[in-house]
């Protein structure tokens, strides 16, 4: 995206927000949007504005200088992508991602940015989704929730079975029980979830809402 481009949405969203009076967040994703040569230009753009945004990004740029650099602009949370054990994740991401994105947890939050570990669940990494609950709580991410991995046509056997899903996040919301009260927040962002709680008694259809 160009600056002038990044300038035009940024200002959209201004008045989109004053009309409807509402708050203005920004999510920035990429790739890694601290590589776009014009980043740091939007993120002061952004803080003039007194816009909080997020970054969904990678671990390999961040150092303590930059994740300070990032709060004094507003940046409020930064998601991190944890796709595995270790092997796994570094098997497809690429070698020392894994502990390059460990690493990166206390440095964004001693700089006051909330951490988000997210992992997208495929057959490659399904079975390893309970233990990665633990390694989220152990490394005190903020907010850990995963989404299934949306494939392309020629790419569809990349996916787990629904049964494999199921059983996967039967044993995630154990974990989530047992770790009731700690600082992590599990993010039941998959809808999925409403329908494995309803399943399970914990949320009921209402059956006055009126569909039409
Ligand atoms: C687009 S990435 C951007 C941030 C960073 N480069 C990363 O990989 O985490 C944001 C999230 O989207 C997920 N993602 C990428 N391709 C996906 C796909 N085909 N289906 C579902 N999620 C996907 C990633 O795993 C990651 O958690």
């Amino acid at each position: 995206m160009s600056l002038e481009d990044m300038v035009t949405v940024v200002e959209n969203c201004q008045e989109f927000c004053r009309k409807a009076d509402c708050i203005p967040y920004f999510y920035i994703t990429g790739g890694d949007p601290l590589l776009h040569p014009q980043f740091w230009i939007l993120a002061h753009i952004l803080k003039i504005a007194g816009i909080p945004f997020a970054i969904l990004g990678n671990p390999f740029h961040l150092t303590q200088e930059v994740c300070m650099k990032l709060r004094s602009c507003g940046c409020r949370k930064y998601q991190l992508s944890l796709d595995g054990l270790k092997e796994t994740h570094d098997c497809i991401r690429r070698p020392g991602s894994y502990d390059a994105t460990l690493k990166a947890i206390p440095l964004l939050r001693d700089a006051g940015i909330d951490v988000a570990i997210m992992a997208t669940i495929s057959k490659w990494n399904c079975q390893e989704i309970p233990d990665l609950v633990d390694i989220a709580v152990e490394n005190k991410a903020d907010i850990f929730a995963f989404a299934r991995y949306c494939p392309s046509k020629e790419d569809v056997s990349s996916c787990c079975s629904p049964e494999e899903y199921h059983e996967m996040m039967k044993k995630c919301w154990q974990k989530f029980e047992q770790y009731k009260g700690c600082s992590t927040t599990f993010n039941l962002k998959d809808h999925l979830w409403t329908l494995f709680r309803c399943e399970n008694g914990l949320f009921q259809i209402d059956e006055n809402l009126d569909m039409k």
